[in-house]
């Protein structure tokens, strides 16, 4: 990871690096100064907690502020004060109940138990990929030095699944429903600071009632914050940006920055905003003096420029920035920093601009999910699944739900159209709240294009859908009027006057009998958009259809009405524009919804990669559409002993004009290639190698090769990077491949393979990619599932030379090398 510069956070730690060394040579004190004595902090509040599976009685709290493990559970000398004797280092050191277990964040206990034949769970059955949840408590002692007396300062939570309440000090500070939106908690009064006594914060998780149909894992999954700031302040997501004139000479800026005046005192302030690139030049700076009466908050507008912009798009995500400064008296009292991009977007009846081009969008639906992980995924591993995506060509994303932060922040980086989504149809007081939380966050990323208020609804095409609808498409257009407006529909498209609230139709699976081609003549100047389609169901490896062993194939469609053929799905969107792109459901496997199966299948087979990122031979298809690489995939694997002399078709993903098939490298046909349609060849089987050549204006461009394999006789691991950050935080994907003598993997192989680390690493996950395995995710072994499986390396916070060892009983065993460093 360490090397490969795509990490966010690199990239932005290095951006305020140039900036520091530009304000250096440039003799800007300011800049300079607000680093130095920027009084606000953002503390990464991921390390060192303790975690206790399984409800606790709890006594009921008559006064609040006292003891039990909603603080130090010490004995209370005073109880009138609530004075505790936090010296007291034997009982300090422990409490009831004592199975408490040391954890780090992200973290999802889902995934740490046993997979139960149990239907009941999540809110169909198979949907929690049989991982039961519960409830369980999460438990945090921290100390606040007495120099941060007189700051706020607050928790941030991204994201709790779900129901959560928080104590701090014995005090309850608030309760939040949602699982994917973060919650936030003032803490300034409760804290002890200095000598006042150590401080512990106690969350309480009830992850028993599901929020979606698929795997949604349990507990805090997400990071947490801690935020010390002035009692003079920017709000909590306190800037919107937004560039509503853009041309080549000038994109013009308009900044809304919310002051926050926390103080007994009317504040007279000077706002400072500062836009800056990633070279750190400044573009402009605006200036603005205004007074804040006591404990109110203003929202001052600004209005700057950036002359010849450079514009963000997925092939080139030029980015700037927002430096924001508050000084009060001569005194900076606060900077905060907003990544912005400068874009046109425009979504009509004819179908999606960008920077005033037609820019059909190719795009996945995906979960916040992974192998060896759950829903805990690392940022790493958010990183590592949109490296994936953007390999085979996709330049859009699609969260069925609101999205961690960090995932948008890398969509800015490497350049990924983001249609952000709304969980629920709800315009109850938590209903509004989340999603106005879920804007008010995200609406300065560039990546994002559209909003989505809802997937598939039971209440879409109803009257009373349409007027929750309303509601929501009104509060989205009021906190961010730049954007449209969208809903994910797969039914009643055209009833109660549902569609008419929205800006931009949004059609699940309208390829269905072409609806959305017949919904186009008889609503011509209706706004659509792809936003779900394809559920191509396939396990990697596989090419039966069986009810049993529940296999996949990758060959043959399931099911009459399912389907269609991954890349076939990309033809609509070229023959009818209008339709904006698609939607791909999904990139990636993940737990839960494991249909057409149930028990003992545990997870869902939709995705062209599997749940570990493998590919399967869908991937090959979609990579043939989006991308100008010549592509030739030809497929199923080749090793069939038994069934010599039968007749086996050989199938071919392409985006050549022409494929000639080999066997040994004998001719067998040379056909050409329809646009996005598979090419087929009936063969009689004979083990050999395959080969097939692809053609493009008559000249070989590619070819691909698949043969019969030896035995297994050794395992091969790589890992995608040879050094990492020792910092806790950071992660190998080591991916193991079984093969032959001749270093081919063996297609069907089933090895168990266990693992060994040395050195400041540990093993985070395993995982093979089979629907149907229910092995642990949390261990230091995994079989082998046709040909592969994965092993996850975090690092710890010291430097070193991490060295992971694959073995497996009778084959030559491999090993790894990764440099942890700082
Ligand atoms: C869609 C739905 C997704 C997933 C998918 C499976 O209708 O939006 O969440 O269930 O079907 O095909």
């Amino acid at each position: 990871m360490k090397n490969d510069g795509h990490k966010w956070y690199i990239v932005i730690g290095s951006f305020i690096l140039v900036l520091l060394l530009f304000s250096v040579i440039a003799g800007s004190s300011q800049i300079q100064q607000s680093f130095a004595t920027n009084p606000r902090s953002k503390e990464n509040f991921d390390f060192n907690w303790q975690f206790h599976k399984g409800d606790i009685a709890m006594e009921l709290v008559v006064r609040v502020g006292q003891g039990g493990i909603t603080d130090i559970n010490v004995p209370i000398i005073n109880k009138k004060d609530t004075v505790i004797d936090y010296t007291n280092s034997i009982s300090s050191a422990s409490f009831y109940p004592p199975d408490w277990k040391a954890v780090n964040l992200p973290h999802d206990w889902a995934i740490e138990g046993d997979f139960v034949e149990d239907n009941t769970l999540g809110s169909q059955p198979g949907g929690s990929g049989y991982l039961p949840t519960g409830v369980g408590f999460y438990r945090k002692e921290f100390v606040i030095p007495e120099s941060d007396k007189g700051c706020k300062i607050s928790i941030e939570f991204d994201g709790i699944f779900r129901n959560s309440t928080v104590w701090v000090n014995g005090h309850l500070m608030g309760t939040h429903l949602s699982g994917y939106t973060p919650s936030n908690y003032d803490i300034t009064d409760v804290l002890r600071y200095g000598n006042e006594g150590k401080n512990a914060i106690l969350v309480k998780v009830d992850a028993t009632q599901a929020q979606g149909w698929w795997y949604e894992g349990a507990g805090i999954y997400r990071h947490v914050w801690l935020v010390k700031t002035d009692k003079l302040h920017v709000a909590r997501f306190g800037t919107y940006v937004t560039t509503p004139v853009i041309s080549d000479a000038e994109a013009s800026v308009n900044i809304k920055t919310t002051l926050k005046n926390e103080y007994s005192t009317e504040k007279k302030i000077t706002l400072v905003s500062k836009i800056v690139d990633t070279k750190g030049i400044v573009h402009d700076v605006q200036t603005s003096n205004q007074s804040i009466a006591s404990f109110e908050q203003v929202k001052i507008v600004q209005i700057g420029a950036i002359k010849t912009p450079s514009l963000w798009s997925p092939e080139m995500p030029n980015l700037y920035k927002l430096m924001t400064e508050v000084t009060e008296g001569g005194k900076i009292v606060d900077t905060y920093e907003t990544t912005f991009g400068v874009r046109t977007m425009e979504i009509n009846k004819d179908g999606v601009f960008l920077n005033g081009k037609l820019y059909p969008v190719k795009g996945t639906c995906n979960h916040q999910d992974f192998a060896g992980l759950g829903v805990a995924l690392p940022d790493k591993i958010n990183w590592y699944k949109l490296k994936l995506l953007k390999d085979v060509g996709s330049n859009g994303y699609r969260t069925h739900h609101p999205s961690t932060p960090e995932l948008l922040h890398m969509c800015d980086s490497m350049g990924i159209l983001v249609l952000a989504e709304n969980r629920h149809l709800s315009s109850s007081e938590d209903g509004l709240k989340d999603l106005t939380t879920m804007l008010l966050r995200d609406r300065n990323h560039p990546s994002i294009f559209l909003w989505s208020m809802e997937n598939e609804e039971a209440m879409q095409g109803t009257v009373m859908g349409a007027r929750i609808l309303e509601t929501l498409v009104e509060t989205t257009h009021r906190i961010d009027p730049t954007r449209k407006v969208t809903a994910a529909m797969n039914k009643a498209r055209n009833d109660a006057g549902y569609s008419d609230i929205l800006d931009v139709v949004g059609y699940n699976y309208g390829d269905k009998q072409l609806a959305y081609v017949t919904d186009k003549e008889n609503y011509p100047g209706r706004v659509m958009f792809c936003t779900e389609g394809t559920s191509f169901v396939s396990t990697r490896g596989e090419y039966v259809n069986s009810w049993w062993p529940q296999t996949c194939s990758n060959t043959i469609l399931w099911q009459p009405n399912w389907g269609p053929y991954p890349g076939e799905d990309w033809a609509d969107i070229v023959k009818y524009p209008y339709l904006g792109g698609l939607f791909v459901w999904t990139g990636f496997d993940y737990r839960g919804e494991p249909t057409p199966f149930l028990w003992p299948s545990v997870s869902s087979q939709f995705g062209f990669m599997d749940l570990c990122g493998f590919p399967k031979d869908g991937y090959h298809a979609y990579k043939a559409a989006w991308t100008d690489i010549p592509v030739v995939h030809i497929f199923p694997h080749w090793n069939w002993p038994g069934k010599e002399g039968d007749s086996i078709q050989v199938h071919c993903y392409t985006n050549c004009d022409e494929v000639e098939l080999l066997l040994d490298g004998k001719h067998i046909a040379r056909k050409k290639a329809e646009p996005y349609k598979k090419v087929i060849w009936d063969l009689v089987y004979q083990p050999g190698k395959l080969e097939a050549k692809g053609y493009k204006g008559g000249q070989l461009v590619t070819k691909d090769i698949v043969e019969t394999t030896l035995a297994p006789a050794k395992v091969a691991v790589s890992s995608d990077v040879n050094t990492l950050e020792a910092d806790g935080c950071d992660v190998a994907v080591i991916r193991v491949g079984i093969e032959d003598a001749k270093g081919r993997v063996v297609p069907t192989a089933d090895n168990l393979v266990k693992f060994e680390i040395e050195g400041p690493g540990k093993i985070i996950g395993v995982g093979n990619g089979n629907p149907k395995s229910h092995e642990p995710d949390k261990a230091s072994q995994r079989m082998a599932f046709n040909g592969y499986c994965m092993v996850l390396v975090q690092t710890e916070k010291q430097a070193g030379q991490i060295k992971l060892k694959a073995t497996s009983e009778n084959l030559k065993d491999a090993e790894v090398v990764i440099r942890a460093e700082h």
